[in-house]
């Protein structure tokens, strides 16, 4: 019934302290494998893994001895990249508020190239680099007001979204960066948003650099050396089971068949969900089982402490019990945050469950341990692979 958890890890689960993360290195390796394989296919096509999905060591250090480059979105990111491995030339780095001492850590480090977001942050990154005396590369994220069919807090490639530069400002701002000694334009970035799994969204993306690319091309801007366009490909939180790797083939192909690539120009992606959301499932415990008036809780020991992504989203995850086959119920079920959204599910069918049952939630391994937070003064959730597991027998 659950493909995840192996049969001889089910045994050590029992003897570990609840709640944990659950990192299955075979799967993530398969992933690993087939995003390699579908890459390789296409000349210049290059995976810069987007460590804010997931910043395990463990699971890090597998995604850069597979030979990913890394995306970060912070300082702190940049420095647990080079610690984990990542070369500095592989490391791209995004996000709309880079502090000073994260562009001279950059800098310092020698990464790959920002992803620029404003005007006034490519005039900061001049200024350090020049103080710095160094050159400092830089890509424009441009805004491509295109929708994603995702939710609304994780869709940021519309006009109204807070990120990247207004497509009308596209040539100003290369020319601006073509001016300055100490910078230097290697390509354009975009990213439409996450969760997205309908080609559609990508296939009107590449139509959209398409456009672009003849406008630049038009006005006689041709440096363009990268084409960088973010991540955002779903998984299927619905039936991990039945799609434990995302279909890369699709993603890929849309790419390959929309955007119009000019010779030498590389393609680079920013994948994170897809690459470790099935992996990982965050195993917890029942404490009580609860009947109330109307319904019955399972509280268990997780929280939105330890996987907030329903609580902030409404996002679902499948929920399974892990020590029954008896027949269903229908439970809430909950965590034991102070906190009415501290809930995983309502009218979630489980076998009937008994305090003491360990509960797996599915599809956590990307936005789930690294988004755990202390509130109520809880304890970050600890974190195995079936590495580690197989290995302690
Ligand atoms: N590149 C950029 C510029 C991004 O902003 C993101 C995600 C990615 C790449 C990676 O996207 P992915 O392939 O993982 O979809 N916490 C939310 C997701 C926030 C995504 C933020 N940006 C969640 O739990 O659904």
């Amino acid at each position: 019934m659950n493909n995840i958890v192996k049969p001889d890890t089910k045994d050590r689960f029992e003897q570990l302290r609840t709640p944990f993360y659950y990192y299955d290195t075979d799967l993530l390796a398969d992933t690993l494998a087939v995003i390699k394989q579908e890459t390789s296919k296409h000349e210049g096509y290059q995976l810069h893994y987007a460590i804010k999905a997931c910043a395990n060591p463990k699971v890090l250090r597998q995604i850069q001895q597979a030979g990913f480059g890394a995306d970060c979105v912070s300082g702190g990111e940049i420095k647990v990249c080079l610690e984990n491995g990542f070369p500095a030339n592989e490391i791209v780095f995004a996000g709309v508020g880079k502090a000073d001492w994260e562009i001279e850590l950059a800098l310092e480090a020698g990464i790959q190239y920002f992803n620029v977001e404003s005007i006034p942050e490519l005039e900061v990154i001049a200024d350090i680099a020049t103080r710095m005396n160094k050159v400092a590369n830089v890509s424009f994220r441009i805004n491509p007001n295109v929708g994603a069919h995702t939710h609304a807090n994780i869709t940021t490639g519309l006009a109204e979204n807070k990120f990247g530069i207004a497509m009308e400002d596209m040539e100003h701002v290369i020319r601006a960066a073509q001016s300055l000694a100490c910078i230097r334009f290697v390509g354009l970035h975009f990213h439409i948003g996450s969760q997205i799994l309908e080609m559609d969204d990508f296939e009107a993306l590449c139509h959209r650099i398409n456009e672009l690319q003849d406008r630049l091309e038009a006005e006689g801007i041709t440096e363009v050396k990268n084409i960088n366009v973010g991540g955002g490909l779903g998984i299927d939180y619905n039936d991990p089971d039945g799609h434990p790797i995302p279909d890369f083939h699709a993603y890929f192909e849309t790419y390959a068949r929309h955007l119009k690539l000019r010779p030498g120009q590389h393609l680079h992606f920013e994948l994170g969900r897809a690459v470790v959301g099935q992996c990982g499932s965050l195993i917890t415990r029942c404490l009580y089982v609860k009947q109330a008036k109307a319904k019955q809780f399972v509280i268990v020991d997780a929280g939105m402490t330890d996987l907030i992504r329903p609580a902030l989203y409404g996002a679902h995850h499948c929920i399974q019990n892990l020590s029954s086959t008896a027949p269903l119920q229908t439970y809430d079920i909950v965590g034991p945050v102070c906190e009415s959204s501290d809930t995983f599910a309502t009218g979630y069918e489980l076998p009937l469950t008994n305090r003491g049952d360990l509960i797996a939630i599915r599809s956590a391994g990307a936005y789930g341990e690294i988004m755990a937070s202390h509130y109520n003064c809880r304890e970050l959730p600890m974190a195995y692979t079936s590495e580690d597991l197989i290995s302690q027998n």
